[in-house]
Formats: structure tokens, sequence, C-alpha cells
């Protein structure tokens, strides 16, 4: 009896510790359905957008930088920008996303579609809010 509950308790101090070791690709597969909600209508099915009008996030330089990455997502972005070769000045509001949420759609768009950027992390989402970016201008 004794035995059981010592061995459920380590199942369960398992299981928890395997919950708390980042898990990109659950992360991704959420990421996935946010996009389809929120995003796709500009940014398109294979995160090509459309030129011109709403950038594409696939193979675009700017996902290195995650910091910018964020304050886009959350506080949404304004301005004059080139992206692979094409200017844009349009305007894309914030969106209003938890922190795991807004690491789980960034998360999808920077490993998908051929892209290949860092993983964010939910307690990255905060500091990053606070971090500068260059030629940043919120909406
Ligand atoms: C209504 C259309 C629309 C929707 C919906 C939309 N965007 Fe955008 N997005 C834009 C436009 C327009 C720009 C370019 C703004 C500019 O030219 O200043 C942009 C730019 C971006 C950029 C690049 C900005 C930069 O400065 O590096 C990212 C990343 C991005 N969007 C991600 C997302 C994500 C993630 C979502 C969903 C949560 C989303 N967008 C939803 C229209 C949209």
């Amino acid at each position: 009896m004794k035995l059981t509950s010592i061995l459920f308790l380590l199942v369960a101090i398992s299981l928890l510790s395997f919950d708390q070791a980042f898990d990109l690709k659950a992360s991704m597969e959420r990421g996935k359905s946010i996009y389809e909600a929120q995003c796709i209508t500009c940014h398109m099915a294979e995160g090509e957008g459309i030129p011109g009008v709403f950038p594409p996030l696939a193979k675009a330089e700017y996902l290195a930088d995650k910091n910018r990455l964020v304050k886009v997502v959350l506080q949404g972005v304004r301005g004059e920008m080139n992206i692979n070769g094409t200017d844009y000045n349009g305007e894309m509001t914030g969106f209003s996303l938890s922190d795991q949420e807004t690491a789980d759609v960034l998360n999808y768009i920077c490993n998908t579609w051929g892209n290949k950027a860092a993983t964010i992390k939910p307690a990255d989402i905060q500091p990053a809010l606070k971090a500068a970016s260059k030629n940043y201008q919120p909406y």
C-alpha cells in the first residue's frame, strides 16, 4: 500500500516536471488555431501575405527580432517598412492575447513555412514589451 502511494507520487512528479519543460510542438499547435482565427485573413494560409498590402510572414527577415514581434502582435504596428524587397505602409491593430497565446502564435509563425526562429516562452512576453526595438511604431 505504501509502495503504491510512493510510486503514484513519483509518476505524478515526473508528469508535472514534463509539463514544465517547454513543449514547442504543443505551443505551435495552439498557435496554429490562433493564427487561423486571427491572422490568416491578412497574412494568408501559407504566410505569404498580399504583396504591397499585407506583408508575408513566411521567410521574412524581421522574424529574428523577437521583442519586436511581441510588440507588433500586442500593440500593433504602423509606418513604412520594406519586407523581402517590397514596400509596405499600412497599419495593423494590436490583439488582446494572453502571454501564453502570444507565445503560441509567434512560435507557430516563427517555425512554419520554412521559418526557423527562436522559441518564445510566455515568460518572455512582458520583458519584450519593455525592450527597445529599432524603427518600431505601435498602432
Ligand atoms: C487586418 C489585417 C491584418 C491582420 C488580421 C493581421 N495583420 Fe499583421 N500586418 C498587417 C499589416 C497591414 C502589416 C504591415 C503594417 C505596416 O505596413 O506598417 C502587418 C505586419 C505584421 C508583421 C510584421 C511587422 C514588423 O514590423 O515586423 C507581423 C509579424 C504580423 N503582422 C503578425 C501578425 C499576427 C501574428 C497576426 C494575428 C495575431 C496578424 N499579424 C494579423 C495586417 C494584418
